[in-house]
């Protein structure tokens, strides 16, 4: 056993105490990344095995970037998982087995990880590309649908962590959560006002907005304030 009283014990107690200091942020830090690679425990796999190795996404899949997403709107959709306030099979079992310190730490995980550069699918056909781009910059006012820039930033880049970013992710991601306000499996937005928006799409126009979005670089997207205004 170690004498209580060895130098190099007392070493390494003093220097695990100037640690502590550290410890909170330091340990969320390790913890997050340690969930995002390996999960944690069965109920939790490790978000990279859908999400990406760097948190990417899947655009053959669906499954949505989680790079540079903002935290806040993160923890709220992993809250509203849990909640069943956003319904998802896959998404649902995970969440509801987090706790609430976990999930801070992953959403701070992801929000620092960088922006992924590329696409998330091919252009469509000029009629189908010139109708998304329409409805993302301009919307349809005879449809009483608003540009969705309006609400999600020049570019579709994002506002804040109440209007997340909608370029950057899949055509089919966007697609479906379209779906979703529109069935009420999702109905965790602020006010409704997602839910109103879907609602006045046709399935035309809900394909030629994601496939434009899905097409359009993240880094072009901010600089494409050049916007028809
Ligand atoms: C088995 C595959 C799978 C795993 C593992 C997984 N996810 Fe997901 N995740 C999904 C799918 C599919 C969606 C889209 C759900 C939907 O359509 O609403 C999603 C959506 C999300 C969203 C919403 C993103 C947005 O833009 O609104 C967050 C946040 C998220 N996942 C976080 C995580 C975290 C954190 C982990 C690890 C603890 C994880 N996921 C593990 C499949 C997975
Ligand atoms: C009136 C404001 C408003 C307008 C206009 C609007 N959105 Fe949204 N949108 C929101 C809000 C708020 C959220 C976040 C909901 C939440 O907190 O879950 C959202 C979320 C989304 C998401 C989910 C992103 C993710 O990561 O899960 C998609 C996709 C989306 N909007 C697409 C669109 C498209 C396409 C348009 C244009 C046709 C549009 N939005 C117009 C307010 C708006």
């Amino acid at each position: 056993m170690t004498a209580p009283c060895n130098p190099k014990r007392i070493v390494a107690l003093a220097s695990g105490l100037a640690l502590a200091a550290y410890v909170p942020t330091a340990w969320a830090a390790a913890s997050a990344a340690n969930i995002a690679k390996h999960g944690a425990g069965s109920p939790v796999p490790a978000c990279m095995s859908c999400h990406g190795a760097a948190g990417e996404g899947n655009a053959a899949a669906g499954f949505p970037r989680l790079a540079g997403l903002p935290a806040g709107y993160v923890a709220a959709q992993l809250r509203a998982f849990a909640q069943g306030t956003r319904g998802n099979s896959l998404m649902s079992p995970i969440a509801k087995a987090m706790s609430d310190a976990q999930i801070t730490a992953v959403a701070n995980y992801y929000a620092k990880l960088p922006k992924p550069a590329q696409t998330y699918g091919p252009m469509p056909a000029a009629a189908q590309a010139a109708l998304g781009e329409r409805l993302a910059e301009r919307g349809d006012w005879s449809s009483g649908i608003p540009s969705c820039f309006r609400c999600h930033g020049p570019g579709g880049i994002g506002v804040s962590a109440d209007f997340p970013p909608i370029v950057g992710q899949p055509a089919s991601y966007i697609e479906s959560q379209i779906k979703a306000w529109k069935d009420g499996s999702r109905h965790n937005d602020p006010v409704g006002l997602m839910h109103t928006v879907a609602l006045r799409m046709s399935d035309a126009a809900t394909q030629s907005v994601a496939a434009w979005l899905a097409a359009e670089r993240l880094g072009e997207a901010a600089r494409s304030d050049k916007a028809t205004h």
